[in-house]
Order: structure tokens, then sequence, then C-alpha cells
């Protein structure tokens, strides 16, 4: 009578274990923006400046003291949590005109922050990818060998460290490895597309990287491999300005590969918009197949130019629950800094804007559930939309936003390709003009 008991116990403890063992995390952070001439120079700051605070200042970029806390307060939210690997999305230079760096000034900042990052996660796997602002002159990525790719390969070996990817990390800056647990990871070079890239504009295929990830895309589904997509420009349409980044030719092409392998692809993880926002994939019977999650700013520096100012916006990082095995996306808690109460205070104080599941009424952040929330913020009087207008810019200030305002973040969540953006901007606002004004649902 004791036999069958015990068997059982044995079995329930046994379930019950392999269920935690294959629910993981990983970390996101990009756009770190170091200003060294922080209160020097201040050459990122546009020649405005407020406070001056000690971490920082919402019109410049991150002073060292921002990046060292910053760094702190990610391996403090590992303490607790099983953390499998980083993503590291790029843009450490600040934003100044080329005339103030230089090919030495930009790699001697990339090596300060690998450094960092190594020494303070030592044995974590970084799976690092340049922004448009890490090269110099600024965004004019070639798709060919170069100083710049020999110099940071020198720092990024160690994370690299394989032979066939680091000959295709001196030939266009992408590569691809796998996880402890086996997830793929695709590190690619979007820069190469970003319509800041002069050099790229008329190729159909810059470093060969097209045809390179079709090809691992396909061999990775004959082995049932499940794969994860990291850079730093985003496909898809930018809520602010309502444009894609990359040249029209790109965009397409890339979202049409991804779309082929929407059964393999278990995320898409990217940076450079400084702001907390996403976007789906369809199929053509309009199902959602794949998220890419776009992670806010390091950096607090809101842009100004002759015409615009950017929002304010606070310090952040973030972490991804995911499963180990399905790679199916589980949670994502986001991390930020209060940056005026940190200033004032004299010391860092970080917070959680949200976590998945518990602020957003879903129940994982599968393509499923992102899109049943993004549904909802059709209509902007919602609280999930106005959730998303105070996340966006991490929680610094929730901008006055207008039905064209609102109908750009809704149709970036939803629209992948110029054209069909602009049909949604319009159905969108015609949508809200039939809204009774202030009514919350
Ligand atoms: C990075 O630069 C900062 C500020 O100049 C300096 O204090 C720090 O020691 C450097 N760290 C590394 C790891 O090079
Ligand atoms: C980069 O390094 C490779 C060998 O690792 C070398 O053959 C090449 O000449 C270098 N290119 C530049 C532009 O420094
Ligand atoms: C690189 O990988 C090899 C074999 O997998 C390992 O023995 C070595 O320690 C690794 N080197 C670094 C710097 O991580
Ligand atoms: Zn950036
Ligand atoms: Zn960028």
């Amino acid at each position: 009578m004791v036999f069958p008991h015990i068997y059982l116990v044995l079995v329930l403890t046994i379930t019950k274990t392999s269920i935690c063992v294959s629910e993981g995390w990983f970390l996101h952070v990009t756009d770190f923006h170091w200003d060294n001439t922080y209160t020097s120079r201040d050459l990122s700051c546009n020649g405005v400046v407020n406070t001056h605070g000690v971490y920082g200042d919402y019109w410049c970029d991150s002073p060292f003291s921002l990046i060292d806390v910053t760094i702190k307060a990610m391996k403090n939210a590992t303490i607790d949590k099983a953390v499998d690997f980083m993503l590291w999305t790029g843009d450490s230079i600040l934003h100044t005109g080329d005339e103030h760096l230089s090919i030495d000034n930009n790699i001697e900042m990339l090596t300060n922050l690998t450094n960092n990052l190594q020494q303070t996660f030592p044995t974590m796997d970084v799976y690092a990818t340049y922004g448009n602002h890490d090269y110099y002159p600024n965004g004019q990525y070639p798709p060919h060998n170069n100083e710049i790719y020999n110099r940071t390969l020198e720092h990024w070996r160690s994370w690299i460290n394989d032979s066939t990817q680091e000959e295709l990390f001196l030939k266009g800056a992408y590569y691809t490895l796998k996880t402890k647990y086996g997830i793929r990871i695709l590190a690619l070079n979007t820069n190469l597309y970003y319509t800041s890239d002069k050099i790229t504009a008329h190729m159909d295929d810059p470093a060969d990287q097209f045809v390179w990830m079709e090809n691992i895309l396909e061999h990775s589904r004959h082995l049932s491999e499940k794969v994860l997509i990291t850079g730093h420009v985003p496909p898809g349409v930018a809520a602010e300005g309502g444009k894609p980044w990359f040249y029209q030719h790109f965009n397409t092409r890339m979202v049409h590969i991804l779309q082929q392998y929407s059964d393999i692809i278990i995320g898409l993880h990217f940076g450079h918009e400084h702001a907390d926002t996403f976007r789906l994939f369809y199929d053509h019977s309009g199902q959602p197949t794949m998220a890419m999650y776009i992670a806010p700013s390091v950096t607090p520096w809101r842009y100004k130019n002759s015409k615009a100012t950017g929002p304010k916006h606070n310090p952040s990082f973030r972490m991804v629950k995911y499963d180990r095995v399905s790679g199916r996306h589980l949670d994502l808690v986001q991390y930020y800094m209060d940056l005026p109460e940190s200033n004032r205070q004299g010391k860092p104080i970080w917070k959680i804007a949200y976590t998945a599941t518990h602020d957003m009424g879903i129940s994982d952040i599968s393509p499923k559930s992102m899109d049943n929330f993004a549904t909802r913020t059709r209509n902007p009087h919602s609280q999930e939309f106005q959730n998303q207008l105070s996340w966006r810019n991490a929680k610094a200030e929730v901008m006055p936003c207008d039905a064209f305002c609102h109908s750009l973040i809704f149709c970036n969540f939803k629209k992948l390709h110029d054209h069909d953006f602009k049909l949604c901007l319009r159905e969108t606002q015609q949508y809200t003009a039939t809204l009774p004004f202030g009514r919350r649902k």
C-alpha cells in the first residue's frame, strides 16, 4: 500500500520541477547614448539644460553616473531570477555632430561599456548589436569589412567566440549563436537598411545579410530550432513621424522573409525608438503570428529641432520571461528610473513601470495576447491606451495625444507596410470621430 503513494509523490515532484526548469529570463538593454561631455561641453543637449542633475537631464544624453547605476540595477534585477542571456541593441554614443566624434572616440566608448558589462556580468551570454550612432561617420555602415568592425570584434570576441560567426561579423556585423538552452539567436545589423545610411540606398542585399538570414532560417526549420531575432533599427513604421525607418525595398523584403518563418520565430527584440512599443505580424487570415518588442532607452534625452521637441523619457531596461523549450514569451517586466526623484535624493530610484501579465490584462506576451491588448487600444479613451501613453516614455510624462497621434500609435502596432499604415490611420481616425468624447470603456 505504501508504494503507490510514494510513486505518486515522486511523479508530482518531478512534474513540478520540470515546469519550473523550463522557464527562464533574459535582459534587454538599449540606447545608452553616453555623453562623456555632460556638464563640461554638453554636446548632446541641443543648447538646453534644466538642472544638470547628478544622474542626468531630460535634455541630454546619459552621464556616466547614469550608465553606472543602470548596469548595477540590471544586476540587482537578476538576483532572484534564472537569467539565461542579455540582449544589448546598441546606440552607445551621444547625439552630436560627426565633427565632435571619431573612430577612436567611438571605439573607446564602446570598449568602456563592453568592459563594464563584462565585469558586472562575467558569466552572462550577451548578444550585442550595433546602433546607427555607433558608427563613424554616424549611420554610414558599409556592407563590407572595415576598421570599426575589426576593432569592435576584439572586445566582443569573448561573447561571439566562434570563428565562422566572427568572419560574418567582420563582413557585415551580423551573426548567429545558440543559447545554452538551444534557442537560436539571429543578431542582425539592420543599420544597413536605415534611411540615414547613404551607402546602401541602391543595393539589393547589403553584406548579403538577407540571403544569409533566409539560409539560416531554412536550416533552423529543418532542425526544429526556435529563433529569436534581435537588432537595433526595427522594421515597420514608427509611430513618431509615421514613416518606416528602412528604405522601402528593404522593409518589404525584411517583413516578407520574417513572415515566411513565423512558425519558428519566437520573438523579435529591437531598440532605436527610445519609446516602449511593439508591432505585430499577421498571416493571410488576419491571425497574429509574431510580435516585435521595442524596448525604451537608457538615455533620457529628448530631441529638439526647429520643428519639434520630443517627450521626456526616464532611463529604462527590461526583463523578459520565456519558456526555454517552446520559446513562448511569458511575461515582461519593465524597469525605469525616476530621474527627477533620483536627482533630488542623490540616489537612484528604480521602479517597475508595469508587469505585462499584471497590468495589461493578458496572460502572457505571445502574439495573440499582444494583439488582444493592441485591439483594446483602438479606443483612445480606453484605459489601455492611456496606460500605453504613459509607458511609452517610461512614465516621465503623458504627452497630449489627439486623434491623429492616437492613430499613429495604434497603427504602429498593427501595420508594417507604409501603404497599409496610411489606410489604418484614416480608418482609425474615422472610428475615433464616432466615439462620444471622453467615454471610458
Ligand atoms: C569607463 O569610463 C568611466 C568614466 O570616464 C571611468 O570612470 C571608468 O573607469 C571606465 N570603465 C571602464 C571599465 O573602462
Ligand atoms: C580587419 O581584420 C582582418 C583580419 O582579421 C584583416 O584581414 C583586414 O585587413 C582588417 N581590415 C581593416 C580595414 O582593418
Ligand atoms: C570559447 O569557447 C571555447 C570552446 O567552446 C571555450 O573553451 C573558451 O573558454 C571560450 N572562450 C571564451 C573567451 O569564452
Ligand atoms: Zn538611440
Ligand atoms: Zn538608433
